[in-house]
This record gives structure tokens, C-alpha cells and sequence, in this order.
């Protein structure tokens, strides 16, 4: 099999985030890990932040989450759709919970 660059990059970044998950339990580690596992697929191309989806506060961003959870077939538990929601949000959305 020949590996694209693409694919080892995202290799790498794979094992990097698994040993920040091994290394602490911090809840939004977790959550990058699982957004790296389900949601890049996608969101490599459709980045976040669009002005137009109407996602203005923390809820929002939690349903749209919790939505794309379902996109994604992703079967997130509760804890881990908020585990991912703080990490989009501390990454990219800044809201005040
Ligand atoms: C099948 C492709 C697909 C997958 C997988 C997917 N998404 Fe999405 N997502 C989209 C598309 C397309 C949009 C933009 C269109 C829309 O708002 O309906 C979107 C929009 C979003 C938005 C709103 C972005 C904005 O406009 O501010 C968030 C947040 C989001 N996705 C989170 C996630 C998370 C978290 C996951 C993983 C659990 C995920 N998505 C997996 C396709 C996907």
C-alpha cells in the first residue's frame, strides 16, 4: 500500500493525540481525541465557524455536536459529546458557558 502524505500526517497527529490521552485525563483531551477520530473526516474540508450557522452561545454549539454526533455515527455518550464540545469550543468558539 503506498501512504499519501495526507495519510501519514493524520497518522501522525493520531498517535500524538492518543498519547495525550494516555498521558492526562483532562476531559478535553478526550474530546480532541474523539473529534480527531469522528469528525475530521468532514471537517478538514468544512471548517468551523460559518458565519451563517447561527451558532451563537455554548448550547448551541453543544446540539450542533451532539447533531453531527449522529452525522458522524458516532454513538457519543453524554460526557464525551461535552468532552468534544469544550475542545471545539475553547478552540475555535470562545463562549462563555
Ligand atoms: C458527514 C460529514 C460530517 C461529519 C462526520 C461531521 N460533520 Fe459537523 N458538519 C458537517 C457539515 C456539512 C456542516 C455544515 C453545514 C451545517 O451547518 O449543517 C457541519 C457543521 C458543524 C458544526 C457547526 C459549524 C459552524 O458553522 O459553526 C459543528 C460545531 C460541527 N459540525 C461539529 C461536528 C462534530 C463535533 C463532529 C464529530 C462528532 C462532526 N461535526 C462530524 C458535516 C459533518
Amino acid at each position: 500500500m503506498k501512504l499519501s502524505s495526507k495519510t501519514i500526517t493524520l497518522l501522525g497527529l493520531y498517535l500524538s493525540l492518543s498519547f495525550n490521552v494516555i498521558a492526562s485525563d483532562d476531559s478535553e483531551a478526550d474530546g480532541q481525541f474523539l473529534h480527531a477520530d469522528k469528525c475530521l473526516k468532514c471537517h478538514t474540508d468544512q471548517p468551523y465557524i460559518n458565519q451563517k450557522s447561527g451558532i451563537e452561545n455554548y448550547q448551541k454549539l453543544h446540539s450542533r455536536v451532539k447533531m453531527c454526533s449522529h452525522q458522524a455515527e458516532a454513538e457519543f455518550f453524554d460526557d464525551e459529546i461535552i468532552s468534544v464540545t469544550d475542545y471545539l469550543n475553547n478552540t475555535y468558539y470562545k463562549f462563555k458557558k
